[in-house]
């Protein structure tokens, strides 16, 4: 029998709770933006903040109309391959083989439960605690995430009106910078809404291929161009490419149905640690997806409609902005969903934002993207979810929220 003392320290060692969570879980801490937007749900509030598209573009009926047949195949509820369903697969394939003019077949492209997953696998079986990623500056915050989670060392580099800075990129390479990944957005980025030019991303190309770092071409939003004709692939210029693509932005998120094309040595190692994760992304939703994108025409339909609904709403705010908030310096984004506003430097968004809560407008101060950079001064706008005419409004309260926040006494915490 053990002593009492060592048996009540055993128990207390034994209890589960948090010191049971790893390193790097440890680490992850939750950000004071982040618990400060949870003030963005309350009612009457505007929100600029979130990233999600219009639900009111979701093409429910095809969907439901998709379901049912599909829900009367009981394989259809079976497991599936970890890979994906060949048919979606095939029609990934043909999409890609005539809109990039890039030959793809079923067996080069991989499922995955939303870009998202895509960007973590890739982490997972690229890096080894240490490793370099280069990102934009400011950045979105999932790849961020899946790059930190597994120990990846961000190198930033900054962004422009003309997308990443390639030369930036160069001068550290030849500096002795040696990525293992170098992670873009090329159009429509998140935050920024900013496009990378053709002449950049084909430097880009060149630099992978003379340095030997893999591209992850994370393109969610490019299909929601309304300005311009859309750019050539990274994937049309180098092999050194994983292109990642997700139908969350244009038909609906919560399928979580996205598809990688990368070199097959990635692919090999994404399905095996795929397997570990989920065995495979859900078997229905791939046939939803599936029913809907290879129903070319309507598809062509649908994706127009898009387009026109969120340029109306990037005008009216471009326009509520221009009248409201003159001072205010923005480029004009030519597709997706967001704007990123830079204010004068004397502003700072994160303090701003309280006063935009109480006024009842919300959105996302820039430093909750910067990597490094100094971003306190910018915000992104969604333009995804308000009406033309709530946009007006909301631009209206930010501009009041301003002067409360030049003019007025401190109220930095929410209420
Ligand atoms: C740049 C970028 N990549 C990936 C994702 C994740 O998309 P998904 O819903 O396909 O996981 C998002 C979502 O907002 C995004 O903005």
């Amino acid at each position: 029998m053990p002593p009492a003392d060592t048996k009540a320290s055993n128990t207390e060692n034994t209890g589960a709770g948090p010191h049971l969570l790893s390193q790097q879980s440890r680490q992850a801490t939750s950000s004071a933006i982040r618990d400060l937007l949870v003030h963005a749900r309350r009612p009457g509030i505007i929100s600029l903040a979130g990233g999600l598209p219009s639900a009111e573009l979701f093409p429910t009926a095809p969907l439901i109309a998709a379901a049912s047949t599909i829900l009367s195949q009981p394989q259809n509820l079976q497991y599936g391959l970890t890979e994906g369903e060949f048919r979606l697969r095939e029609i990934v394939a043909e999409i890609h083989t005539t809109q990039d003019r890039l030959a793809t077949t079923p067996d080069n492209v991989q499922i995955v439960s939303g870009s998202q997953q895509a960007l973590d696998l890739i982490a997972r079986v690229t890096l080894d605690p240490g490793d370099e990623v280069v990102v934009s500056d400011p950045e979105y915050l999932g790849a961020i995430g899946a790059f930190r989670g597994v120990g990846g060392r961000l190198v930033p580099i900054p962004i422009d009106s003309h997308g990443l800075d390639v030369d930036a990129l160069d001068e550290q390479l030849r500096r002795g910078l040696r990525p293992k990944l170098c992670y873009l957005v090329p159009e429509f980025h998140n935050p920024t809404g900013q496009s990378t030019t053709v002449a950049r991303l084909t430097r880009l190309a060149t630099l992978a291929d003379r340095y030997g770092f893999l591209i992850i071409e994370d393109n969610p939003y490019g299909a929601l161009r309304f300005d311009g004709e859309p750019v050539r692939t990274i994937a049309s210029m180098t092999e050194n490419v994983v292109q990642c693509r997700t139908i969350s932005k244009t038909i609906a998120p919560g399928l979580r149905v996205a598809w990688m094309i990368g070199p097959g040595w990635l692919l090999d190692a994404v399905r095996v640690a795929k397997q570990s994760v989920d065995l495979h992304t859900p078997t229905i939703t791939q046939h939803l997806a599936g029913a809907l994108l290879g129903d070319a025409e309507a598809h062509r339909i649908h994706m127009s409609r898009l387009a026109s609904h969120y340029m109306e709403r990037r005008d009216s705010l471009m326009g509520a902005l221009d009248e409201h908030m003159p001072a205010a310096q923005f480029v004009s984004p030519a597709g997706g969903m967001f704007l990123w506003l830079t204010m004068p430097e004397s502003v700072d968004t994160g303090r701003l934002l309280p006063f935009a809560l109480e006024r009842g407008v919300a959105f996302v101060p820039g430093s909750a993207f910067a990597v490094r950079g100094n971003a306190h001064h910018s915000m992104r706008l969604s333009y995804s979810t308000a009406t033309p005419s709530e946009l007006r409004t909301a631009v209206g309260r930010l501009a009041a929220a301003l002067t409360d926040w030049v003019d007025g006494p401190d109220i930095s915490s929410p209420r």
